[in-house]
Formats: structure tokens, sequence, C-alpha cells
């Protein structure tokens, strides 16, 4: 028993008895999970954070009075009972339960506090279905009593403590940030503040501790930590809150290998801790660029295959109109192979059209390979020599299938090559590449799914492209280091009279310049990103240009920062882990309300409290806001 928890109603927690207790005696307190009735007998299932227990009423140990009181106790009753500990018969024990071989055998009964009929059960059968979720987030106190919930609340904190006694011990100072403070830079809608006593004025709530954690390594701290809420008003997608809760670091004398053995030690240590399995450390690291080209995304899941193979000047050699058609253009042909595809049914290959489309290609083109030769729309591409180095190119044997797609993409086709631009109409292929391998690892059962399969994704591209406004934005953000070996070609494409112009913008971004931003990617999934920062203000300048920043807004919006950098900056880099996210595929949750004690739904609402909620004019007065007519409440 856990000594630290006993208190004076109770000698321990109720789910921590095992066999070694038989024969002690226990006061125990906790909520009445299940009542069973047995002829004469009483038995409850005693639930506390710590498990459940069987406890027995009958009538050699108990009073008549206690059995009568423990047959009226209803779902949820809070109560305290006294008794010995002891051993289940043989055929009694419950191999379900970690208390599953003992019971309490009850000699006193006393209720603490009744429950009233419960708006959605804590104890469900294991066929029953979980209530909808809107209503267990409204009566989330309930929700949150359920054994799955707990489990994923206690690892959470198992993998806080774990990440927090890492950093501690290679140096880290955790630092608190502010609240409320001013725009941050990480493109999302920030959640604004209005001051009271600065009419017209508002904070706004962070996006993340960013530009006060590079002010730190300023300031000499040299190793900064803090488990930090950030806040974003952002569309919400399974993997996103509006608050979450990042693991967020910063470190000063510093490059990208010396910030990886951090942030892989950390998780190394987190996995022990919190899943007991030893890491490979390190972990793999791919450049963006190579991410792209095998596996069509930044956030590759490498527990499977499926590698990408350009078959492009091969497949030109034959006279099949939509592949020769592609001769004298950037266009190039790319595909994977599906080792055993070729049992595919019509109806599943047909499918593949949709999952291209998804990934904003026309469609896919497709080849069966069988002892009987090539099958499929590009069958009679594979003419003469053509079908040998496909063969040997592709790797294509009897029993498989290869679905290529045709048209653009962002990387060239070897290791470095300069990306031809694409037409900005044009949606780049790896897209409809990285649907169709997820949906076809997905459907051949390639996925290992014991494996753990993180990786480092190096050198993302300096700038994204924002199609709404035509122009570049920072892909990390602005204060993200160019990749050395882009910085001449970044100068020069944004010499002269560069701001303002969408074609001289689109030619920055397609070239695809490199930054020094990186990602941890596991299974699939982002869980980190950071990046070594410009400490260089020369630098740091010809950036906001190149995003279409003038001096003086620079200076308006992080002039603090920009001023701070002039007095002795360190270089510096870091990065931040999401929690919620780690704590959900720790856990195998499937959602992060199920790791987050008080989730916002997908509406970007809290049901249990009801927030937003309207607010009284007279507040709104108060902090100098006036409604709109047409939003009266
Ligand atoms: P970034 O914006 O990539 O980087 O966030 C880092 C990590 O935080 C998690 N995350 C989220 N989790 C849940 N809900 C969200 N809405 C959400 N948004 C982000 C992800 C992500 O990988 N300041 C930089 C880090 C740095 O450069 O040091 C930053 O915030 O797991």
């Amino acid at each position: 028993m856990t000594d630290v928890l006993r208190t004076s109603f109770r000698t321990g927690l109720v789910g921590s008895l095992r066999t070694e207790d038989a024969g002690t005696r226990a006061i125990l307190v906790g909520w009445v999970h299940r009542r069973r009735d047995l002829g004469g007998l009483v038995f409850l299932d005693l639930r506390d954070r710590a498990g459940l227990l069987q406890v027995s009423f009958d009538p050699e140990a108990a009073p008549a009075e206690a059995i009568r009181e423990a047959r009226g106790l209803g779902p949820e009753d809070v109560v305290q009972v006294e008794g010995t500990v002891e051993l289940r018969p043989r055929g009694k024990i419950n191999a379900d339960l970690p208390t599953g071989e003992v019971e309490l055998r009850a000699e006193s009964l006393r209720v603490l506090q009744r429950a009233d009929p419960l708006p959605i059960p804590v104890y469900r059968t294991p066929d029953e279905e979980l209530p909808m979720e809107d209503l267990r987030l409204r009566y989330r106190y309930l929700d949150l009593r359920r054994p799955e919930i707990q489990r994923n609340l206690m690892l959470r904190h198992t993998a806080a403590r774990s990440a927090r006694s890492f950093l501690d011990a290679n140096g880290f100072v955790e630092v608190e940030t502010p609240m409320l403070t001013r725009r941050t830079p990480e493109g999302a809608r920030d959640y604004l503040v209005p001051s009271r006593v600065h009419p017209g004025e508002f904070f706004a709530l962070p996006q993340s501790p960013q530009i006060y954690k590079q002010l730190l390594m300023v300031s000499g701290y040299d190793r900064y930590y803090q488990i930090v809420r950030c806040l974003r008003d952002e569309d919400l997608r399974a993997d996103r809150q509006p608050e979450f809760t990042q693991i967020d670091a910063e470190l000063s004398f510093v490059d990208e290998e010396d910030v990886f053995r951090i942030g892989e030690g950390m998780v190394a240590q987190l996995w022990r801790d919190v899943l007991e399995v030893d890491l490979p450390v390190p972990f793999p690291r791919l450049t963006y660029d190579q991410a792209l080209r095998s596996y069509g995304t930044d956030k590759p899941d490498l527990r499977y295959g499926l590698e990408i193979v350009d078959v492009t000047e091969t497949l030109q050699r034959s006279d099949f109109r939509i592949f020769s058609g592609t001769l004298g253009s950037d266009q190039r042909i790319r595909g994977v192979r599906v080792p055993g595809g070729a049992q595919l049914s019509r109806r599943e290959i047909d499918e593949l059209q949709l999952v291209a489309k998804r990934g904003g290609a026309p469609g896919t083109l497709w080849v069966k390979k069988t002892e009987s030769g090539w099958s499929g729309p590009f069958a009679k591409a594979l003419g003469g020599d053509v079908a040998s180095s496909f063969e040997a190119e592709s790797g294509t044997v009897a029993g498989d299938l290869f679905v290529a797609v045709v048209g653009y993409f962002r990387t060239g086709s070897e290791p470095g090559e300069q990306i031809p631009p694409w037409p900005e109409s044009e949606t780049p292929r790896e897209a409809a590449l990285d649907e169709l391998r997820r949906h076809l690892a997905d459907r051949m059962g390639l996925v290992r799914a014991d494996e753990h399969a993180w990786a480092w994704v190096t050198e993302f591209p300096m700038f994204d492209w924002d199609p709404d406004n035509g122009r570049l934005v920072a892909s990390h953000h602005m204060f993200t280091a160019p990749h050395q070996a882009d910085i001449e070609m970044l100068k020069e494409l944004t010499d002269g009279d560069f701001r303002g112009s969408r074609d001289a913008a689109w030619r920055l971004y397609s070239t695809g310049l490199r930054s020094r931003a990186y990602d941890a990617v596991y299974n699939g999934n982002e869980l980190a990103s950071g990046s070594v920062r410009i400490h260089d203000q020369d630098l740091q300048r010809i950036v906001f240009r190149s995003l279409g920043l003038s001096e003086e807004e620079a200076r308006e919006k992080f002039g603090f920062l920009l001023e701070a950098f002039r007095f002795g900056a360190p270089p510096h880099a870091g990065f931040a882990f999401g929690l919620d996210r780690l704590a959900m595929l720790l856990a195998g949750a499937a959602s992060l309300r199920d790791v987050i004690a008080f989730p916002k739904t997908t509406a970007a609402r809290a049901l249990f409290e009801g927030a937003p909620a309207p607010v009284d004019d007279a507040d709104l007065r108060e902090v100098h806001i006036r409604k709109r007519d047409d939003e009266t409440n």
C-alpha cells in the first residue's frame, strides 16, 4: 500500500491492494463502481484513482445493518469500508484486475455521500458504447472518472515529470514567461484580451513563448525550458486544440546536432519511463528533400516501406501518350511498388483514383505484374526494353502492383538537385503519393504496429506560399536561420525592387531555399518543431524583406527583440514538443481530448463551464468595447 496516501479516512488506496496485503486490516474509501447482490451476499466494486477492488459483505463478517445498507447503495455513492484483506478462493480470481486475487471482507460500511442519478454512466459493460462525446464533455467530471481517461491523465503526468527530470539533469532552467503579451510570430490567429486601463489596446495570449525564450538566451540563461500553455485561434483538427501544452526549450552555443541529442535523449527517457521501451538513439535524420522525395511528406511514417521511385526517363521512352507527353517539360513520373498488390480487386484499384484526387492529382496510372505478364492502363507502355528497365528501377516482380502519378513535383529527381519551379496553378504531386502510400500501407497491412519510428526531418524550406494573398510566409517562423549554403541565393533573389512582386516571391518560394528548421516525427506524426535562429541582424533584415516586411513594420512588430539582438546575442536554437500529442500517442488514445482534462470541442467550445459566453454590456464598456448593432445577444 502506498503510505503517503494514508489519511484519517483510509489506510491506503483501494486499487493498490495485492496478494501480499492478505491478512491485513484495511479502512478504504472510494466510489461504488458496481453493486451485485447474490442471495445473502453483496459485492461492491469499489473504485479510486488506483483502480477497482471487490468488497464483499457476508453475514458471517458484517452486521445485518451494514449488509442492508450495502444493498441500498447506488452507482457513484462515496463510501468508507473497514475489514480484512483476504485471498480469493481459486475459482473466484479475476485475472482482468490487478487486485483480482484479493478482496476486502467488509465488517462495516459508512456512506460518506450519496450520488444523484447519473446523467452519464461511469460503469459500462464491455459491449456498451460510450455516450456521445458532447454529453461526456458536458459532464466532464464524471467522464474523468472513467478508468481509461484516468490512466491517460496519470500517463501524461508521468510524461511531464520525466521530461522535467531529464531537462533538469541536463542543465536547463525552468523560467515562466508572460501570458498577457504581444503578437507572437507563429502564424496562427491570436486570442486577444482588451485592456481596461488602456482604451483600444489589446494583449495577445501567447501562441508560444518564442520571443521570450530567445530573449532569455540574450540574457545569458544558456538553457531554458518550460512546460507551457500555448493559445492559438486556429481551425481545429483532430490533432489540434486551441489551448495546448508545449515542452518548450532553447539552448545557446549549439547547432542542430546538439539540439537533436537533447531532444532525442528526452524522448528516450520518456519512452523508458512511460512505456518501458528502449528507443534506439540517435534517431535517423533525413532532410525535408529526402523525406518528400522518398515518402511524399515531411512527416513520414517509417514503419513501412513503399518508397517512391522516379521512373520518368524510362517511361518517357515508351510511346504511351501520357508518358511521352511529359518530354521536354519539368513534369515527372513517380510511383510506388506495392508488394503483393496484384491481388487487389478492380474496385480497390479504382478507389485509388479517389485517393490520389484527395492529394490534388487528377488520378493515378497503374500496372500489375503477374506470372502471365503486365496488365493495367500503362501495360502497353512497357514494350521492348522499357519493361526490363522499369522492372530494374522499380523492383516490380510478379504479384506486385505499381501505382504512378504524373505531374510537377516539389523535389528534384536527384538529391540536392535544384528544384524546377512548378507553375502556381499546379499542386505538386508529392501530396497525392503521400495519400496513396498511407492508404496502401493500411490496406496491405504493411505498418509494423509495434515499432516506434522516430526521426528528425531537417532543412525545411525557408518559405511557404500563401495562395490567398499571393505572398510568401515563413515556413517555420521568421527568426529561423536560412541554410548556410542558400544564403547567397537568398540575397541575390531579394536584391533590388523585390518587395511587392508576386512573380519574384513565387520564384523565391519555388526555388525551395532551405532553412535550419527541423521537426521530430513519430510514426507519421509531427511531434516537435524547432530551428537554429538568426542572431545576425543583417541576415534578419534580409529575411524580413523577403517576407515583405519593411524595416518600419519589422521594428513595430518585433522591435524589442531586434533591439536586444544588438547587445550581444549568442548563437542559439531550440525546439518545442507538443505534450498533448506525445501523451495521446503514448496512451494510444484516439483524440487529444482524451489526454486533456478539460478540452475544447472541435467547435472550440468548453461545454462543461460553457465558454465562450456572452458578456454584459456594462462589462464590455469597462474594456472599451461596443458590440455592433447586428451582434446584440
Ligand atoms: P510549432 O508551432 O511547430 O513550433 O509547435 C510545436 C509543437 O507543438 C504542437 N502543437 C499543437 N498541439 C496541439 N494543438 C495545437 N493547436 C498545436 N500546435 C502546435 C505540435 C508541434 O510540433 N515556437 C516554435 C518552436 C520552436 O521553434 O522552438 C513552435 O511553437 O506537436
